[in-house]
């Protein structure tokens, strides 16, 4: 399947703030050439997160309306784009200063989470994606249907809410998966889903990425370049 010398790209056994790392097969993909490696680095862990999360788990479907918390982040704008490919209907938070931002990935609502309260502006949701947790999670049981589905990648959510209110729910971490990279790959190559990278850092600098990153605030990811 792989030869020496391919392009490739995925998730690492060994953690990949490295210049050599080990992957298992199953969780690496040829890099298309059309894609740049900065933009193949940013996929592996938040596109396939979105990916799991809107399709594995959530099982969205075209026309179903999915409600994504922290739709301007790295797995948040992934999702906007891969629900809209789905022809699903998206409404996501982002602040006023992400709102143009947010449209242009695609969202069909924008709801200023700092200004607003998203739980009064939504009602007869299919799917939320939480992907922040506690108080907001606590907040997003009301906006679904009955029947429908809360995934959080970020806190268990409680079993005996989600009953309460008729719906299911489900936390999910996600793993890698050969035959996803590939499918989302080919959606970047193909021009349908964007990656947005809001800053490059070398390697040297991984502690500023993380810094940066640990502020909440990044919009798209951020990538580290091995020289
Ligand atoms: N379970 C898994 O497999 C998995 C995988 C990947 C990530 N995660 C976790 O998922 C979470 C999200 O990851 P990420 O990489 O997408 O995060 P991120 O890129 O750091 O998210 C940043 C975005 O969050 C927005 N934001 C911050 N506070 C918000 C709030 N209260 N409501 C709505 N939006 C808010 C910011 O928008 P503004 O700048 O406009 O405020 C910014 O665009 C993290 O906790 C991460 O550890 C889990």
């Amino acid at each position: 399947m792989f030869r020496v010398g391919d392009e490739v790209f995925g998730r690492t056994a060994s953690g990949s703030y490295a210049e050599f790392a080990v992957a298992r097969v199953d969780q690496i993909a040829k890099k298309p050439s059309s894609i740049t490696y900065i933009h193949a680095a940013a996929l592996p862990v938040a596109a396939v997160t979105a990916w799991q999360a809107l399709f594995d788990v959530g099982q969205l479907e075209a026309n179903q309306t999915v409600f994504i918390h922290a739709a301007t982040g790295g797995v948040g704008g992934f999702a906007v784009q891969f629900a809209k490919w789905k022809k699903a209907y998206v409404i996501g938070t982002a602040s006023a200063e992400n709102a143009d931002f947010l449209e242009m990935l695609g969202a069909d609502e924008v709801i200023d989470y700092r200004s607003e309260k998203f739980e009064n502006e939504t009602s007869n949701v299919d799917l939320v994606l939480d992907t922040i947790g506690g108080e907001t999670q606590a907040r997003s049981w009301g906006m679904l249907k009955r029947g429908g589905m809360l995934v959080s990648i970020v806190q268990p959510p409680s079993e005996e809410t989600a009953a309460a209110h008729g719906v299911r729910c489900m936390f999910w971490v996600s793993e890698a998966k050969n035959d996803e990279l590939v499918q989302i790959a080919d959606l970047v190559a193909d021009g349908k889903v964007k990656v947005y990278v809001e800053k490059t850092l070398p390697l040297s600098e991984a502690r500023q990425a993380q810094e940066l990153s640990q502020g909440g605030h990044t919009r798209g990811k951020i990538v580290l370049v091995v020289p």
